[in-house]
C-alpha cells in the first residue's frame, strides 16, 4: 500500500429533516450571511428552498439569492457570483442543488479571495488556497462534491471544462444529504447519479496499483451496492432506503476513502468526457456511459487479471483471466444499456466529424491517464471505438 495523509473535514447530517440543522451549523461557523446558490426551479417545486429558507431565518442568518446556474456549470455564472458576494459582504455560500451547483459555490468561494480571474486557477497559473466557508444542502446524488474538494467549470468561449481545487477551504464545512429530497429527481437524473458513482470507483479501481485489497473490497462494495439500489429505484422512485444506499454509496465513491493508500486514480475517461460535455452539453453520467467501455477495451491488456477480478466479483463471470476481462467490459455496457444511459456517441448524435475536434481538446494536457499513459493518438483511437 502506499503511504498516505488522510483528512476529510467535512461534517455530514445525512437522513430525513436534516436540513432543520442547517442554521445552527452555518451559525456555529461563525458565518452570519450566505450567497443562497442554486440551479433553475427544482428546489421550489420540491419544498427544499421553504425548508432552507426557514432554518436561515430560525438562526438569524442573512441571505442572497443567485440562482440559474445549469448543468455543466459555467465560468460567467461564476464572476457573477463573485461579484454579488464582494457587493453585499457574505462571509459563506450555500449551494443547494446538485454537483453543478456545488461545484460553482466552490469556484466562487475560491474567487471572491483570490486576485484576479479565478479561472487562472484552473489553469495551474496561479494557486488558490484560501475560500469562504462553503456550505451545502445535496439534492442529486452523483459527483460528491458535497464531501471533496474539487470543482469543474467549463469556460464557455474556449470549451475548456477543467477542475480546480483549493485545497482544504474547497472541502465543505458541512454538507446535509436528506435522500428524501433526491423523490422529485428524473429518472434519467437517478440514473446519471448511479454511473457517475460507479464511473469514480472506476477511476481508483483501475489504476494499476497493487496491494490495495481494502480498497478494492470497498470499491467492489459500492459499485454492487449502487447497481442494486438503481435497479429498485428505476421501479420504485420514492423508496427511501434505496435513495439512502444510492446517495451514501455516491459520496463514499469520491470523498477520499476510496482513494487512500493507491493512485490518486486513472482520471482518463473523465477527461474524455469533459471534453464531450463542454461541447455538447450533454450529461456528465452519459458521456462517461459512453466513455468508459470503450476506454476498458483499449487499455484493458494493461492489467487483466485486475479487468478478471471485476468480472468474477461483479458479475460472477467464470473461466480464464483474458476471457473474464473482456466479457467484463460487455457486461458493464449492457448495464448501462438496461439501465438507460447511453453507451454510444450515435446515440447521442455525435459522428465521426467529431473525433478531430474533441480529440484536439481533450489532448490539451496529454498524456491523460495512469493505467496506461495515453496521448493524442491513443484518445483519437479511444473516440473511435465510443461512435458505436
Ligand atoms: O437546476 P435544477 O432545476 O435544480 O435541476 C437540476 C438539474 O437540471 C436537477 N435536479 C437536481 N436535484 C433535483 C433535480 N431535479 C429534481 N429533483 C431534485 N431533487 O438535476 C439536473 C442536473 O443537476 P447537476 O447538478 O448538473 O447534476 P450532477 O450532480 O450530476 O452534477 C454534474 C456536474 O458535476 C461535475 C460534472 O462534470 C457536471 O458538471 N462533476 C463534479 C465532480 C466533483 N465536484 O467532484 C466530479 C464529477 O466527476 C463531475 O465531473
Ligand atoms: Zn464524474
Amino acid at each position: 500500500m502506499k503511504n498516505f495523509e488522510f483528512v476529510n473535514p467535512t461534517k455530514i447530517l445525512f437522513g430525513k429533516e436534516m436540513i432543520t440543522k442547517l442554521g445552527k451549523e452555518i451559525k456555529a461557523n461563525s458565518v452570519n450571511k450566505v450567497l443562497l446558490h442554486y440551479g433553475k426551479s427544482s428546489i421550489f417545486k420540491n419544498g427544499v428552498y421553504d425548508q432552507v429558507v426557514t432554518t436561515l431565518k430560525e438562526n438569524n442568518i442573512e441571505w442572497v439569492e443567485l440562482g440559474g446556474v445549469k448543468p455543466n456549470p459555467v465560468l460567467t455564472k461564476v464572476q457573477e457570483g463573485i461579484e454579488v458576494c464582494r457587493k453585499e459582504k457574505v462571509d459563506g455560500v450555500l449551494a443547494v442543488g446538485g454537483g453543478s451547483v456545488i461545484d460553482s459555490a466552490k469556484a466562487i468561494a475560491a474567487g471572491v479571495l483570490v486576485d484576479g480571474n479565478i479561472w487562472d486557477a484552473f489553469e495551474g497559473k496561479k494557486r488558490a488556497t484560501k475560500g469562504l466557508p462553503i456550505f451545502t444542502v445535496l439534492t442529486l446524488s452523483a459527483t460528491a462534491s458535497e464531501m471533496n474538494a474539487f470543482a469543474v467549470i467549463t469556460k464557455e468561449d474556449e470549451n475548456k471544462k477543467w477542475a480546480f481545487s483549493a485545497g482544504y477551504d474547497s472541502y465543505p464545512k458541512v454538507s446535509v444529504i436528506d435522500p428524501s429530497v433526491q423523490m422529485t429527481l428524473p429518472q434519467e437524473q437517478t440514473v446519471n447519479g448511479a454511473v457517475d458513482a460507479i464511473s469514480h470507483v472506476f477511476e481508483l479501481y483501475f489504476d494499476g496499483a497493487k496491494h490495495t485489497d481494502i480498497q478494492d473490497e470497498i470499491a467492489e462494495g459500492i459499485i454492487r451496492t449502487v447497481m442494486k439500489h438503481v435497479k429498485i429505484l428505476l421501479n420504485d422512485p420514492e423508496n427511501y432506503e434505496s435513495r439512502a444506499q444510492l446517495a451514501w454509496s455516491a459520496t463514499l465513491a469520491l470523498n477520499g476513502l476510496n482513494s487512500a493508500g493507491r493512485t490518486w486514480g486513472d482520471w482518463s475517461t473523465h477527461t474524455l468526457e469533459h471534453s464531450l460535455s463542454a461541447y455538447y452539453d450533454i450529461a456528465h453520467a452519459a458521456g462517461l456511459s459512453i466513455m468508459f467501455p470503450a476506454w476498458m477495451k483499449y487499455v484493458y491488456k494493461n492489467d487483466i487479471p485486475k479487468f478478471a477480478r471485476f468480472g468474477r466479483n461483479i458479475f460472477s463471470l467464470e473461466g480464464n483471466d483474458e476471457d473474464v476481462a473482456v466479457e467484463s467490459i460487455n457486461k458493464i455496457k449492457d448495464f448501462f444499456d438496461e439501465i438507460g444511459s447511453p453507451t454510444s456517441l450515435k446515440q447521442v448524435d455525435i459522428n465521426e466529424d467529431a473525433i478531430e475536434m474533441l480529440t484536439e481538446n481533450a489532448s490539451l494536457r496529454a498524456p491523460i491517464g495512469v493505467l496506461m499513459k495515453l496521448n493524442k493518438d491513443d484518445i483519437r483511437e479511444i473516440y473511435k471505438l465510443a461512435i458505436n
